[in-house]
């Protein structure tokens, strides 16, 4: 099994962050967090585009919107997705891809926040991976029906057929799933087909890359969040935007939410908008 080491906090930590969450919420965080970073044009459509080996040429400018780490809880409940969603809509995508990270500390956050996605609108389906805040309360299935239920298809260690020769894949998480497995997500795809990978820890682009997967679509890091000395090393390392590994390239968004403080610093809340170009 692929795994990267664990970076579990102690329940101190926790009670401690989420003591201070709660408090910027009784300070109007929540409010502040939508009105500042989720309403258009804070809110950043980041536009990238990957020649892909193995696509089919009528299928250039396939285009997939992303979202991640959306954080439901203190500072983001359903409603205030709701520009977001309307955001990611008018882009008209073929496929929509939900990279992890629906709740912040209890399962009821996400399936809070789950009735939100039914709104979403793409041609070729909707598709979810969890990220490691998802799997706090281990009841990753009750998400995963709730998702189900508003037109999200999970992920879990698995694939769908995208269009013609091209895949969607997704992986359990790294850190916190129980069985993050690449083999089985990517069992019985034709061998020079096309594939992208949802993968909620850029680290993903290691197992990826050997195993000849086309694209990386990651979050996890929230783009740093508050980059500014001392305090950008209280979260994981953001290594790129984007980042190549021989054929594999992986996109890691900066994400839709926040954790800790309802602030961004240096980085922006933002959709992207992937854009397969064939070869
Ligand atoms: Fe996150
Ligand atoms: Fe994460």
């Amino acid at each position: 099994m692929d795994n990267v080491a664990p970076r579990r906090f102690s329940p101190a930590r926790r009670v401690f962050f989420s003591s201070i969450e709660w408090i910027c919420r009784g300070l109007g965080g929540r409010h502040f967090y939508r009105i500042y970073y989720l309403t258009p044009p804070r809110l950043r459509v980041r536009v990238e585009e990957v020649v892909v080996s193995g696509f089919a040429r009528e299928l250039d400018g396939f285009s997939i919107v992303q979202l991640t780490d959306l954080h439901g809880g203190p500072f983001l409940r359903a409603r205030d997705l709701e520009r977001v969603i309307d955001a990611a809509n008018a882009l008209a995508p073929d496929a929509i891809a939900i990279t992890g990270d629906f709740l912040t500390h209890r399962t009821e956050e996400a399936l809070e926040l789950a009735p939100a996605f039914a709104k979403l609108r793409a041609r070729k389906g909707i598709f979810a991976i969890f990220g490691n805040h998802d799997y706090r309360g281990r009841r990753e299935g009750e998400i995963e029906r709730a998702l189900a239920a508003n037109g999200v298809t999970t992920l879990r260690n698995a694939s769908r057929l995208l269009a013609e020769n091209c895949y969607i894949a997704g992986v359990e998480d790294l850190e916190e799933g129980k069985y993050p497995d690449f083999n089985k997500a990517l069992a019985g795809i034709p061998a020079g087909a096309a594939v992208v990978l949802l993968c909620h820890h850029p680290a993903g682009l290691e197992f990826a890359a050997p195993r000849g997967v086309s694209l990386v679509l990651s979050g996890h890091t929230h783009g740093t969040q508050i980059r500014l000395p001392i305090v950008r090393n209280l979260g994981p390392a953001h290594e790129g935007d984007r980042l190549q590994s021989g054929p594999t390239t992986l996109i890691v968004s900066h994400g839709i939410g926040a954790i800790g403080v309802p602030l961004r610093v240096g980085t922006r809340a933002e959709i992207v908008y992937i854009k397969l170009r064939a070869r």
